[in-house]
């Protein structure tokens, strides 16, 4: 009975700093005043608000090593946790420059880490060499994978890595993005959990939906509405 009482308190806890019970995040509007909408592959807030409730506690540093326009850096000092934010090409002063298979940073000194993946070359992001939109699709994974050994190395044990990433369409083919993704993190990590996060209209899908649409209709495919976040933790 008591051991009950325990568990209906982590739920009020949960519950009371508005934590996610479902595993299907639909936010609707990006939240104002953290990174940047114009972005282009900018996450949005509330995503990166959820993983850094659930899985840090105030005072912890956590990583974000692909940083973009700095939405974790502004959520997470929102939420009183130090951020430390990387990117290959950074677009603010807080963010260092750095390739994600190489940080600065020492062993076991990170309590969380949160990534937003390119999605292949969606998005072409810099002229870097080590940029991973750069890279052929062989090249992505494998870069990835040195990516996953990197985080290992400096995340703390027990702590989690949070990943969010979305498939891509091309030439009439879904790239799996996702299961691939998974399948990677998997030989570093436990896995934990995932979330499926719904997407609102990008600026592209508003202005070309119809040829979008019928492009997909064509090869018989489903319109990509979602993408995931995976929830890893080190042993
Ligand atoms: C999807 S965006 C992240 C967007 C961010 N979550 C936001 O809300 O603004 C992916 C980022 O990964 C960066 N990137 C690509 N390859 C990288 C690498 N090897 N090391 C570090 N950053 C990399 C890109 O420059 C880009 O800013």
């Amino acid at each position: 009975m008591k051991n009950q009482e325990a568990k209906f308190k982590k739920l009020k806890e949960l519950e009371d700093k508005k934590i996610e019970l479902s595993s299907v995040w639909n936010f609707g509007k990006r939240g104002k005043g953290f990174g940047s909408h114009i972005f282009h592959g900018n996450c949005i807030p509330q995503v990166v608000e959820q993983c850094i409730l659930r899985y840090s506690k105030m005072g912890d540093v956590i990583l974000d090593s692909m940083a973009g326009s700095g939405t974790t850096l502004d959520v997470a000092k929102n939420l009183n946790r130090k951020c430390l934010a990387f990117d290959i090409n950074p677009t603010r002063r807080e963010i260092r420059k750095a390739d994600s298979e190489h940080l600065p940073l020492k062993d076991n000194s990170i309590s969380m880490i949160f990534i937003h993946l390119p999605y292949w070359n969606m998005v072409k992001y810099s002229d870097e060499k080590e940029d991973l939109s750069r890279k052929n699709l062989k090249e992505f994974f494998e870069k990835l994978e040195r990516i996953f050994l990197e985080l290992r190395r400096i995340l703390k044990k027990e702590g989690h890595i949070c990943v969010l990433v979305g498939d891509k369409i091309k030439d009439g083919r879904n790239i799996p993005l996702c299961f691939e993704t998974y399948n990677l993190m998997s030989k570093y990590f436990t896995y934990q959990d995932y979330a499926v996060k719904i997407t609102i209209n990008s600026n592209s899908v508003i202005n070309r939906g119809r040829v979008i649409l019928a492009e997909l209709a064509w090869n018989n495919l489903l319109k990509p509405t979602h993408d995931l976040l995976f929830v890893f933790r080190k042993n």
